[in-house]
């Protein structure tokens, strides 16, 4: 393979996404197609949709998550169901901060960073094209250079929904570089980048000292306050917060339960509303899905501090609990070995099954049914069909497994263990 000819192919298939053009013609392309108006919401659920949805015995898969995600097929489903399908559809639930809450090492962090590549791939397809106001920081939706008063009109006309204002550095550009023509408006095809950050936004607790709001809503430039002379100029404000960064796109709030609650504030009217407050500036419209993660104890401190009732009311809380099937945890330990550097040690045939069985062990419980010890209840959880009385076994059983798994350490040394192999 000749590694430049791939390379310059490549670049030349990026080049071929670029569009720009004015925001007239951006309303020409709605037109034909209005999908690029769709929310941030529709647009996540849009992307797990173009993989693919299968139904069996009535349980929907998503071959997206398939392809990393094993053994989740319950909580994935009412994941996809009941938050990211009904949050396309402009339901309440896409009011609320999606709250994973699950066992450490139980998959949260691979779904999320999964959504996020995800997006950053659909909005390289014809159907996930974005586009934004050229120059925006915030890599705005044109469509709101429209008039408030105009808007149904508009959205009849194109059947599309608009929601929001527009930044305050737009507002500006349009009095200043546009005399507030609306149609010369410049817009652009963005892609989704998580490096490039644009679309995706991240946010880590550390130390609440240090940590500065900035890093949520944008900051002052103090290179060119002293050219503009006023704070509430918006070319003396750097709107490049993760808030500001993930518009258009998804929110992470890693570990978010560990965050100082002065960074949690934002959220109340982002989530409600769609808005934020920064600086010296009226509310500023932000479009983006907000998924958080968390461990259990950590939420249930939270829930227990009756301080926390008004963000907990706009949360949205998905168990990911562990898997339980021997089968599927053998996919978990090949799909770690096989993007170790070990993936050419040979194993021998049932040592992977052996671990799976010793950590699907102590997650269950023990039941009080007579005659069922924890190994015929790891063999009833298994997903393999070779004996009749699995199916009875099983039914019966799935009441006296435990939501969430086994305690945290147990699941992280028998995984620790595990990778020594
Ligand atoms: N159900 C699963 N299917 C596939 N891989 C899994 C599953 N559960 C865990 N893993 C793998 O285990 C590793 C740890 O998972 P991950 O970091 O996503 O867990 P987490 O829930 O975010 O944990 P923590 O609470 O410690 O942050 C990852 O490599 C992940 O791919
Ligand atoms: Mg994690």
């Amino acid at each position: 393979m000749d590694i430049f000819k791939r390379i310059s192919a490549y670049k030349a298939e990026y080049e071929k996404l670029a569009w720009s053009g004015t925001f007239k013609e951006y309303i020409e392309k709605l037109r034909s197609d209005p999908s690029p108006a769709m929310t941030a919401h529709a647009r996540v659920y849009e992307m797990i949709a173009s993989y693919g949805i299968e139904e069996v015995n009535g349980q929907k898969r998503y071959k997206f998550f398939e392809q990393e995600i094993f053994g989740l097929d319950r909580a994935i489903e009412k994941l996809v169901e009941e938050y990211f399908h009904s949050a396309a559809r402009r339901l309440d639930v896409r009011k609320r901060i999606l709250l994973l809450m699950g066992p450490v090492s139980g998959g949260k962090s691979t779904i999320v960073t999964m959504l996020k590549k995800g997006l950053e791939r659909f909005s390289r397809t014809d159907r996930g094209a974005v586009y934004a106001i050229k120059g925006c920081p915030m890599h705005e939706e044109p469509l709101h250079l429209i008039p408030h008063e105009l808007r149904p009109e508009v959205e009849r006309e194109l059947g599309v929904r608009i929601e929001g204002n527009l930044c305050p550095s737009c507002q500006m550009r349009l009095r200043t570089e546009y005399d507030g023509n609306i149609e010369q408006v410049m817009v652009e095809r963005v892609l989704i980048s998580e490096d490039n950050r644009v679309g995706i936004g991240t946010f880590s607790p550390s130390d609440p000292k240090s940590q500065d709001i900035a890093d949520l809503t944008g900051s002052i430039d103090f290179s060119t306050i002293t050219e503009y002379g006023s704070e509430s100029d918006p070319r003396a404000y750097r709107f490049d917060g993760e808030l500001n960064k993930a518009n258009r796109g998804l929110m992470e709030f890693q570990e978010m339960l560990k965050c100082d609650e002065k960074f949690l504030w934002n959220l109340l009217s982002l989530t409600q509303e769609g808005n934020f407050k920064a600086g010296r500036f009226a509310l500023i419209s932000a479009d983006e899905l907000i998924v958080a993660h968390t461990n259990e104890s950590e939420y249930k401190s939270f829930i227990a501090n009756k301080k926390n009732e008004a963000l907990q009311s706009r949360m949205i809380v998905m168990p990911i609990p562990y898997n339980l099937k021997v089968t599927e945890e053998e996919k978990i330990y090949a799909k770690l070995i096989g993007q170790s550097d070990m993936k050419h040690i040979h194993i021998s045939p049932h040592a992977l099954r052996a671990a799976a069985i010793f950590s699907i062990l102590t997650r269950l419980k023990e039941t009080k049914k007579q005659g069922m010890d924890l190994v015929k209840k790891c063999g009833c959880t298994t997903a393999r069909k070779s004996r009749a009385t699995r199916k009875p076994i099983s039914r019966r059983c799935k009441t006296n497994i435990p939501r969430k798994g086994c305690p945290a350490s147990i699941r992280a040394t028998s995984s620790t263990g595990f990778r020594v192999l």
